[in-house]
Formats: C-alpha cells, structure tokens, sequence
C-alpha cells in the first residue's frame, strides 16, 4: 500500500516525481525516495519520515534528469529507515527499482542469489527485485524484467530504470494498481491515478502482466512473450479528491471494498494448502504454546471486538482457554498474569496508549507478549515478543473498517497456529480450515455486489434515534462491531446484546417499531436465534436478519433479510460484518454525517 510514481519527457523529472507523490501520501508515508538517471549515472535520494524530509534533501542537493522514479513507502517488510526505503538498487547501483505489494517467495530467491555473491543491504522483500533484474540482465533490460518476473511470486507494482539503457522507463503490475499516463511527448507511470493528474488524464489502466516500455520516442506495451498489446487510452473525468478516493465518495467506503484484498493479502503466505502455517515474526516454539495455560487478549474500540471473534476461535480450536478485555479495564484490574499466560495486544495503529500500557505491564509481569499490528515500526511492534501484521495498508477513515477484517484474519491464523503446534486438530481438518479461509477474498466480493437491500433498508431507517444489534455466538461479537460502526459515524444510539440475555432487561426496550438488526449466520444457534427473534417481533420489533444462504425458513419469522454466500459458520464473522459496515455508511451519508472524520474521534488515541 505504497505510493508509485514515474516520468520520462523533456522537463526536469524531480519535481514532478515530488509533486505526484505528494498526492500518495495518504497511502504510506514512512519514508520516500526517488531515483533519477542523469548523464548515464542514477542518482538515489531517499530518507525516512515523512515526504517533507525528502524535499528537504532535494532542496540541499537537486538531481538532475528527465527520468525517474519516487516512491512513498508504508512499510511491510522491514521497520522505517533510509536504508529500507525505496528506490532500492542492485549491487553496482545501475538497476533501480520502486515497488508496491509484496513479493512472497523473496526469502527463496534471497537465498538464491546470495550462494550466486549477491549482498543485500536492506530487510526488505523489494530488494530482490533489481537484483534478479541485474541476474538476467544480458544486455536487453525488457528481457530481464520479464525473466525476473517470472520467477516472483505475490503481487507487484514495479518501475525500473537502468542505467544500462538510460532512454527505458519499464514498469509492469500483478495484483498491485498501476496505471500509466500519457502526454505529449512524455510519460508517466503511477500507483494510483491522484499521482498524475496535474499532468494528464489520459491513462492506459494496465492488466496484470503487461509490460510497459516506455522511451522518449513512444511507448509500447508488451505481453510476457513480447507481443505488442493494442489499449485503448482512458479520460479521467473525476476531480482530484475522489481520484484520490478511488472514485468513492468517502475513504470509508473505499476501505470497505478494498476488503477482499486486505483479506487476501493478510493470507498471504502464510495460509498455503499442505504446509504448515508460516508465521515470519512469530519465533514462539512449539514448547512454548505446550506451556500456556491461559491467553489474555487485549485492545479497545474495534481491536476488542475482533478479540472477542479471536476468544471463540482460541478456545474453539486449540483449546486453550482465553480471557479477551478492554485495555483500559485489564490494566487497572490488576489481573493475574506471569510466565505462563500469554497476552495478545491488537492495535491496528499500534499506539494506543491503553494498549501500549497493557503490553508493557504483561513483559514486566513477564508474559510473553504477542501483537497483532497494522503498522510496521509501531511501538506496540517494537516492544511486543512477537508481531503478527495485518496488512491492511494506510486506514484513513476514523471508522476502522478493513483493519478489522485483517484482525480477524490475524485470529483465525493464530488459532489454526495453535492448533497445528498442540496437535488438537486433525491435520484434515486443519486443512478444511484454511481451504475455506482462502474462499473468503470470493466471498467479501460478493457481498459488495449486493448493496442494494442495504440501501433501502438504510433509506427506512436513517432518521431513527435508537437500534439493537442481536447475535449469538459469532454473531454476538459482529453485533458490537456493526453497532460501534453505527455510533461512530451515524450518531444513533445503538446497543448489541447477546440475543439470549435480552430477556434479562433489555427486552423492556422493544417496542412497535424499534429497529433490530438480528445476525443468525451461527448454523448451532440458528433455532436458538430464531425463538429470539420472536421475541421482539411479538413486542413490535422491525426485525432485519442477516442469515447464510440456505437458512430461508428465517423469512416467515423477520422483516427483510439479507443472505450472505455460504461459508462455514467459524469464518461468518469476515463477510457479515460488511453488510453492518455498509449499513452504517449509508445511514450516515443520508444524515449528511462527516463519515471519514467523525465527530469527537481520532485516529489514534495515544491518550489515556
Ligand atoms: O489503533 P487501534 O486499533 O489500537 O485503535 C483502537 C480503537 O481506538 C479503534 O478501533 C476505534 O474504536 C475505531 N474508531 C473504531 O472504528
């Protein structure tokens, strides 16, 4: 979730690398770079911190030349410094290369090309890139892509120029966005359209695996195998805000369908059919997971809530027995943790303070400490035993939205961890697991297609003051998160209970008309959910059901329900959230709500 941009053309290439990665901050902004070839010798500026320090530098010392690359970097492979910040060059510094994605078998080919004398200086998964370019390099530098391309495997966004053919700007994508702009007479190439706009609006939209050459004379786009490929050339019409936004309307809605991907990347290596799961930055052994007695896991806001998903799945499938808190509460209760609890922090920042607090009480009372964290060189990264990212990318909406459904991922990978390690699963079954794990990027997409019913059920409900969230199970822990949603960005009150505790009090609440969103995705609990249902539509309730396909005898007992894709109910949790999600999008759009900033709220609470 890196920021890519490029030119090639007559004017001063720096300048316009700065000012388009100025515009792709938003999307990572650790550290920045930019490489440029002058005179036959490639020039590489590139600092950590924030783009300003970059300009800083360029300020003191300008680069020369008409073509170049820059990059803004949010870190996954290797913490925030100069060094691993992009552009990252081969060993004799003539192949530079920007990237965004991650390439998944770069340990492998790391290794390759060590035992062949190549020395890394970086942590990064990029580095290995202008490396394997510099490998077949043979005297043909579209040649090289290509064969470096074919042996990566993961998803890529990548620029490269040469030293070697200083007229080349070469660039290709898989899985990662890339678009390339055209001018008159020069060129561009870009992570996200924003980057190029103040100087063309016409682009070519590449597709994975096609090569992009790129020289002052012309440009020509090229399959794997060479032969040239006929685009037809895109207008952008949008404004530069909603390119930004990727043509939604709000940050938050653009995160909310960029789940699938999240989903997706989170697995990413990890999660592989037949082999047991692959945790880089986990170094706790198998002895050690034996010796747990108890798992605390800790967070607030949202990360809570995808720890109280992270409870069920522990205790459900490698048994072990968990305790899942609110970190402002855990660290003034004075609860009983040593050497034998392990505690896990979420923080998709990794600054809360409270969560911060937590980590740093449970190493003192000597816990091992494991962090599930969005950010890579977060505090909570650095300071925890172990760190387990979600790679999310940047959330720029205050609504955490797809930093939620990686947490979730991040659970359901340390359960099946856990399991695998204590031996309390079959391996088939572990297997089933995560078959039906990788189905879900499938999934979370077609839920998106269906927004619809969403809508109207929003255009009803949007100038009501009061709503209830009911679940069992599962489905109790998605019903606080839809309701947070709810309250953070709509301003409607809304409380979520466990359907089988309404009885107990809350129920006195329901009358004509109130508004319950009832979650039955739990197969187990289905009867259960359903008598509960009941239950307030005898006191008047307009009850919206959320339900697997298949479960349609819940019709004759509710108002409208929504039905999502078929999935096993352990994993309901990743794809019924979204309808919650887009719910309270829609809801607070219709009250004309500020849905990215909300009121009163921060991003990070790095406060007490
Ligand atoms: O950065 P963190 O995950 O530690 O933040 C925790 C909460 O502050 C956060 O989830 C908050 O509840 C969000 N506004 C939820 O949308």
């Amino acid at each position: 979730m890196c920021g890519i941009v490029g030119y090639i053309g007559k004017r001063q290439a720096s300048s316009i690398l700065v000012e388009g990665l100025t515009k792709l901050e938003y999307r990572g902004y650790d550290s920045a770079g930019v490489a440029i070839i002058h005179n036959g010798c490639l020039d590489v500026t590139k600092c950590k911190g924030r783009l300003a320090n970059l300009e800083k530098r360029l300020e003191i010392n300008p680069i020369e030349g008409t073509m170049g690359i820059g990059h803004t970097r949010w870190a996954t492979h290797g913490e925030p410094s100069d060094v691993n910040s992009h552009p990252h060059t081969n060993q004799k510094g003539t192949i530079s290369v920007v990237h965004n994605g991650i390439i998944e078998n770069y340990i492998q080919l790391r290794e390759k090309l060590t035992k062949k004398g190549y020395k890394f200086l970086s942590e990064t998964d990029t580095e290995i890139i202008p490396q394997l370019i510099d490998y077949y390099y043979k005297g043909d530098l579209v040649e090289a892509v290509i064969k470096a391309v074919s042996k990566m495997e993961g998803s890529y966004a990548i620029g490269v120029i040469s030293t070697y053919e200083p007229d080349k700007l070469v660039a290709v994508r898989k899985d990662s966005p890339m678009v390339v702009g055209v001018g008159d007479g020069e060129y561009f190439i870009a992570s996200d359209i924003p980057a190029i706009l103040n100087q063309t609006r016409d682009v070519y939209l590449l597709d994975d695996k096609e090569f992009v050459v790129m020289t002052t004379d012309g440009i020509s786009i090229l399959t794997e195998e060479k032969e040239e490929i006929q685009k037809e050339i895109y207008h952008v019409t949008w404004n530069t805000d909603a390119a930004e936004k990727g043509g939604y309307e709000h940050f938050m809605l653009k995160e909310i369908h960029e789940q699938p991907k999240v989903i997706k990347d989170t697995m990413l290596s990890r999660i592989i059919p037949g082999k047991p799961i692959n945790l880089d930055k986990i170094s706790i052994t198998k002895e050690q997971i034996k010796d747990i007695e108890k798992i605390f896991i800790v967070a607030c806001g949202t990360a809570y809530h995808a720890g109280v998903i992270g409870k069920y799945v522990i205790e459900k499938l490698a048994r072990i027995p968990v305790e899942v808190d609110i970190a402002s509460e855990f660290r003034y209760r004075k609860p009983i943790i040593n050497e034998k609890t392990l505690v896990i922090v979420i923080s998709q920042s990794g600054e809360t303070a409270d969560t911060l607090a937590v980590l740093r009480d449970a190493k003192a009372h000597k816990s091992r400490v494991i962090a599930v964290t969005n950010v890579v060189g977060s505090s909570v990264s650095r300071e925890a035993d172990d760190v387990l990212y979600t790679w999310a990318g940047p959330e720029i909406a205050v609504a955490s939205t797809k930093a939620y459904v990686t947490q979730l991922i991040a659970m359901y990978i340390i359960a099946l961890f856990f399991a695998e390690n204590k031996q309390t699963l079959y391996q088939e079954k572990i297997e089933y697991y995560k078959n039906a794990m990788l189905e879900l990027p499938n999934k979370a997409e077609e839920v998106l297609k269906n927004k619809e019913q969403i809508q109207k059920f929003s255009s009803k409900t949007y100038m009501y003051k009061d709503m209830f969230y009911l679940g069992r199970g599962l489905d109790y822990a998605v019903a606080m998160e839809g309701s947070l949603k709810l309250k953070e960005i709509s301003y409607i009150h809304s409380e979520a209970y466990a359907a089988g505790e309404l009885k107990h009090g809350p129920i006195a609440l329901i009358e004509k008309g109130t508004i319950v969103i009832a979650l039955a995705t739990q197969e187990d609990l289905f009867e259960k959910m359903v008598s509960n249902i009941k239950e307030v539509k005898t006191r008047g309730a307009n009850v919206f059901a959320l339900a697997l396909e298949g479960n349609d005898t819940i019709e004759k007992t509710v108002d409208s329900v929504l039905y999502l894709p078929k999935v096993d109910p352990l994993f309901a949790p990743v794809i019924s959230v979204i309808p919650l999600q887009l719910l309270s999008y829609s809801i607070a759009v219709q009250k004309a709500c500020d849905v990215d900033k909300p009121r009163n709220l921060a991003k990070s609470v790095t406060v007490e």
